[in-house]
């Protein structure tokens, strides 16, 4: 993987190099207004129409400005504005856009855009994973969490009533272009919910950067330009290695999974309405602090650390009594639980995480006073 400025354009370019594939993340202020140039970039002149993905809320903020870009150089949009929400990521959705392309009589050059947050990136690269056997997608993230996370990798899905993600494929995007400007008009609730998930890359691999976002608590939360690319930029990087060296998530790539065994149940009992996904995922990473602390894999002194940090970026760290009793079912629709055993992702310092199987009934009770100590 590498970093560096890149020299025509004011922005940071990271390359990610899997098994499979290989491609570029920008990552700079006002690259939506460039789409084109770094489509010609990836694409040279191998492009036919693009079908835009996005969604009633990112569409009316972002789309024009990327439309009129690309109709510079003639470019064909055909756009499909779905209704906003984790609850309209399904396999109903993904047909739509695929029934709409077909309708298009889009051809296997078609371009598939994705413009807006995790849920827009994953269905859109869904789709664009099964049209026509694959098609080229680009990520054109508008979240902080769709930044540092979910449009980098490769992985796209649909949630099922069983299961969040539960229908998917790895299919990596072309291109990623990542404009922190684009976050200036994001709800501070979407902001910090995004932030968990940085907290998590702190915690799960650099201490470094989980001080860097302890100290820098009201910069971030007032979203200091600088601060902002930069810590857009570390997540950036520490994804691309552990995708790079675990592209299929045989192993290591599941640590970028802490806090969402919980969290995902969380998501799932409370029917994707009521909480965000870094919301859920704060609470879960919550709730792993607490059983690396009763397993003795991790100290109190820094489950409290790390709780406290979450509380002060304004995030969740406990489970409502009411879901309580669903949370153990639901966790067991994890796409990670095999038979009647559980993957854990737990702390064991900051920076620090390692996979624990729970398996045994003493494993469980020890799972089930941990939820308890988190539990309202
Ligand atoms: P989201 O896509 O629902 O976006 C959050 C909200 O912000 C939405 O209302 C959206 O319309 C709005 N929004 C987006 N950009 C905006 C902007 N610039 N200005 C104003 N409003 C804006 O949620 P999310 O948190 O981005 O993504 C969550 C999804 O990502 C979940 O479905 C989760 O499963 C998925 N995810 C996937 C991966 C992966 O590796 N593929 C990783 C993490 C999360
Ligand atoms: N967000 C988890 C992963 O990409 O593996």
């Amino acid at each position: 993987m590498n970093t560096y400025r890149d020299p025509e354009n004011a922005c940071v370019k990271l390359e990610i190099t899997t098994a499979t594939s290989n491609y570029p993340i920008y990552i700079g202020p006002n690259l939506l207004s460039q789409v084109d140039f770094y489509l010609s970039r990836v694409f040279a002149d191998r492009i036919g129409d693009l079908l835009l993905v996005s969604n009633e809320t990112v569409y009316p903020l972002y789309g024009g400005l990327v439309e009129e870009n690309l109709a510079q150089s003639g470019k064909r949009v055909h756009r499909f504005i779905m209704p906003d929400g984790e609850q309209f990521k399904t396999w109903d959705m993904a047909e739509k856009i695929l029934s709409f392309a077909l309708k298009q009589r889009l051809s296997r050059q078609t371009v598939v855009a994705a413009l807006g947050g995790g849920v827009v990136g994953d269905l859109a690269g869904f789709a664009a994973a099964v049209y026509l056997r694959g098609v080229p997608l680009v990520q054109l993230p508008t979240t902080l969490l769709a930044q540092v996370d979910s449009s980098i990798g490769g992985k796209v899905a649909v949630n099922h009533p069983l299961g969040k993600n539960m229908i998917g494929a790895f299919y990596h995007p072309k291109l990623v272009l990542s404009d922190p400007a684009a976050l200036a008009t994001l709800p501070r609730r979407e902001l910090v919910a995004g932030l968990a998930e940085v907290l998590k890359y702190g915690i799960i691999w650099d201490q470094q950067l989980f001080n860097v976002l302890e100290a820098n608590v009201e910069a971030i939360l007032s979203c200091d330009s600088h601060m902002l690319e930069s810590v857009i930029r570390r997540c950036c990087e520490i994804k691309a290695e552990i995708v790079g060296r675990d592209e299929w998530d045989q192993g290591l790539r599941a640590i970028l999974n802490f806090g969402h065994t919980v969290g995902h149940a969380l998501e799932n009992v409370t029917g994707y309405t009521v909480y965000r996904h870094g919301e859920a995922v704060a609470v879960g990473m919550a709730a792993a602090c607490m059983i690396g602390v009763l397993t003795g894999s991790f100290s109190y002194a820094e489950a409290d650390r790390a709780i406290n940090l979450f509380k002060l970026y304004g995030l969740p760290v406990s489970l409502p009594a009411e879901t309580r009793p669903k949370i153990a079912a639901a966790m067991m629709h994890d796409k990670k639980a095999v038979g009647d055993a559980l993957w854990f992702v737990l702390p064991k310092r900051i920076g620090e995480v390692a996979l624990a199987q729970f398996g045994q009934q003493k494993d469980w009770d020890l799972v089930e006073r941990a939820l308890d100590l988190i539990t309202d």
